[in-house]
């Protein structure tokens, strides 16, 4: 059997990571895109040099040609900025507005088939708008947040508990941004939940209040530490998790940007949910009933995506 085919829409630091670890993970064979001549024709030929060394079977090929990525499989993209310190995820919304038609449409003309994973920010709006541009069916496009975001707070709490991460589940709901919900009863160590976990005196109230927030700022941790970019080896690494699940049919239970109609109180609406990813792409939504505080903030980012998909619609009239 063919391997699978694996696309790659923007070849920067998190394009460039996810080609790295799909070809070591030898998830299939990688075709990294960019407008950027050059770019994913060299990282890709980096990364094929560094086969026989980690001795992985996946051949790799940087394109500027949107034919190239015919018949994929999965296509994730990162296409797009980054950004700055001191800006947040929404100031990047024009620009990758833009970016999301032109990558919609590319795929929709030459990968209708594929599961697209979007990483580009603001992540929720974004994932509705290449949803739109390229016409797919809602189950096959999701975002990239949820992972993410569990995986930093499961790192903090590792860190605050001393035990391995490995053993630390994390649940956050809610769009990817300053109003994400990470929510602490359906998080636990080895099944305790955080808040028994306060009361059996293993942290304070405090310190797990600093590592929600902290945790809400993941992002923007980085940013600042970086100086200039994002964040890219945790979103690639959570973002591959993902096409694993979709293309070995794992039906793995992740939390991700997908479209909720019904659930929730939502009417056909991207937002943050756990999901079940299967060969069907985002094959089930996870309910789970909320405490009337969990439901505000969950409705506090609900609204906040409202507002930049209300945005997109006033850039793009064709989106209204
Ligand atoms: N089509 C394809 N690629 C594009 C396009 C386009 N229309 N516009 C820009 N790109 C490419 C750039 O040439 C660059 O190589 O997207 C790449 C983005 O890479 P980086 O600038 O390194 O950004 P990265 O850190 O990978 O983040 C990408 O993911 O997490 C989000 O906020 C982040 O929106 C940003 C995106």
């Amino acid at each position: 059997m063919a391997r699978p085919k694996i696309a790659l829409i923007g070849a920067g630091q998190i394009g460039g990571t996810l080609a790295h670890l799909a070809a070591i993970k030898e998830l299939g064979d990688v075709i990294l895109f960019d407008i950027q001549d050059g770019t994913p024709q060299g990282k890709s030929l980096d990364i094929a040099e560094s086969g026989p060394v980690e001795g992985f079977d996946a051949s790799l090929k940087g394109t500027t040609d949107y034919a190239d990525i015919a018949g994929a499989d999965v296509c994730i993209v990162t296409a797009g900025v980054p950004r700055k310190p001191g800006m947040s995820r929404d100031d990047l919304l024009g620009i990758n507005l833009k970016v999301m038609k032109a990558v919609g449409e590319g795929i929709r003309a030459n990968a209708p088939d594929a599961f697209v994973i979007c990483i580009t920010n603001p992540l929720d709006a974004m994932v509705w708008a290449l949803r739109e541009f390229s016409g797919l069916p809602h189950a096959k496009v999701c975002g990239m947040a949820g992972v993410l975001d569990s995986a930093r707070f499961r790192h903090f709490l590792a860190d605050e508990f001393g035990v391995s991460m490995k053993d630390v589940t994390a649940f956050v709901l809610g769009g990817h941004g300053d109003t994400m919900v990470p929510l602490t009863r359906y998080s636990t160590v080895a099944g305790i939940p955080l808040p028994d976990l306060v009361k059996m005196g293993w942290t304070t109230q405090e310190k797990l209040d600093a590592i929600v927030q902290r945790t809400r700022d993941g992002g923007a941790e980085i940013v600042g530490l970086l100086g200039n970019g994002s964040a890219y080896y945790a979103p690639a690494t959570s973002a591959i998790q993902m096409a694993e699940s979709y293309l070995k049919d794992q039906k793995r239970v992740l939390p991700c940007a997908a479209y909720v109609d019904g659930a929730y109180g939502l009417n056909g609406f991207y937002v943050g949910v756990p999901t079940v990813i299967g060969a069907g792409g985002i094959e089930r939504i996870v309910e789970i009933s909320l405490s009337k505080d969990e439901q505000a903030m969950f409705d506090k980012s609900v609204g906040a995506v409202k507002g930049l998909v209300e945005a997109c619609k006033g850039i793009d009239e064709s989106l209204g």
